[in-house]
């Protein structure tokens, strides 16, 4: 036999000299849930590991990741149903306790990378992304009240806008508006390709945002459709969008894969609350061993080209690495 394969598999040095895909904590983005008040620390129920923080405890939490190397965050905010309406006006409101928490940790941790959704699901009473009137989504009445609210984030103190809701127009819309208002600097992550999964229940679960009657597939994209992936961020590309998401992300790793080929701009992955619950659920009961699953999950995503990758495997993995 000329060609032996298992020759570079025979030690570790080797493996690791040839091993062609890397991942490190420098890659991870970590999303974490917020909730007003003090001293609140929350296990949701269907993501064991994860929380609700109030600021108080998650400047300790983060403080702890950035310890571990995780250096960038992604924040939801678990709103209080009473301060729900159908414009999703807490977004914005001067009061908001999200948008003081990011002001308070970029003032904590400066070197830190803060990114947030925009969507209207966390404030709307409707449990929609965007604007809902006579039970239809309308999309060109959202995109100012999108405005709104990432300006609002961008004056906290953002560096990363995620806009999440899939309306038409919104990532172009968002960046003339912070542009205008001199937060040329803040970035756009799009969630470019964000499909209408199964996989986002212990996320809403988390935020009780879940739609309060229908689906979200009118706005969200048809898990069988690739080639609208690439219109989507086509059009997102025009529109400044400075990274691009798939999300879900293991389902989705063929369409990570094509829009890294044809986009040269980053390529982000949203590994999802239901892909993490699924190994969480596995790992509990003995099926599967979780930091060996958690590994080969996160190295398949960027393997598939995924430049960095939103994960609630983050603080796991992290420590899984330093020891
Ligand atoms: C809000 C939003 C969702 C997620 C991120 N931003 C839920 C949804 O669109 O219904 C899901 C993230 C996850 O499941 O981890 N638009």
């Amino acid at each position: 036999m000329e060609r032996r394969p298992r020759r570079n598999r025979k030690s570790p040095v080797l493996r690791k000299m040839v091993e062609e895909t890397k991942i490190g904590t420098e890659h991870l983005i970590y999303p974490i849930f917020l909730k007003d008040g003090n001293n609140i620390k929350e296990e949701i129920a269907s993501l064991p590991n994860n929380y609700r923080w109030s600021i108080d405890l998650l400047l300790k939490e983060v403080e702890s990741c950035v310890a571990l190397g995780i250096m960038t965050f992604d924040m939801f905010p678990a709103v209080d149903d009473a301060l729900k309406d159908q414009v999703a006006s807490y977004s914005y409101a001067d009061d908001n306790f999200y948008l003081n928490a990011i002001h308070v940790l970029k003032r904590e941790f400066p070197e830190i990378v803060l990114m947030s959704d925009v969507a209207m699901d966390p404030y709307s009473s409707d449990g929609h992304d965007g604007l809902v009137v006579d039970g239809k989504i309308l999309n060109d009445e959202t995109l100012p009240i999108l405005n709104r609210m990432a300006l609002a984030q961008a004056q906290a103190g953002i560096d990363i806008i995620g806009p999440s809701d899939m309306m038409d127009g919104r990532v172009g819309a968002i960046r003339n508006h912070l542009d205008e208002n001199g937060f040329s600097d803040v970035s756009i992550m799009s969630y470019t390709a964000k499909y209408a999964s199964a996989f986002y229940g212990p996320f809403r679960d988390a935020l009780n945002s879940a739609p309060k009657h229908g689906d979200k597939k009118t706005y969200q994209m048809n898990p069988a459709n690739k080639r609208e992936a690439i219109l989507e961020a086509e059009l997102d590309y025009i529109e400044g969008a400075d990274m691009l998401m798939v999300k879900p992300a293991l389902c989705y790793l063929d369409i990570i894969h094509v829009l890294k080929e044809q986009f040269n701009i980053p390529i982000t992955a949203y590994n999802v609350s239901g892909e993490c619950a699924m190994v969480y659920a596995a790992s509990e009961k003995g099926w599967v061993n979780y930091n060996n699953a958690i590994t080969e999950i996160l190295i398949s995503m960027r393997r598939a080209g995924a430049d960095a990758i939103l994960t609630y495997f983050a603080k796991d993995f992290a420590r899984f690495i330093t020891n």
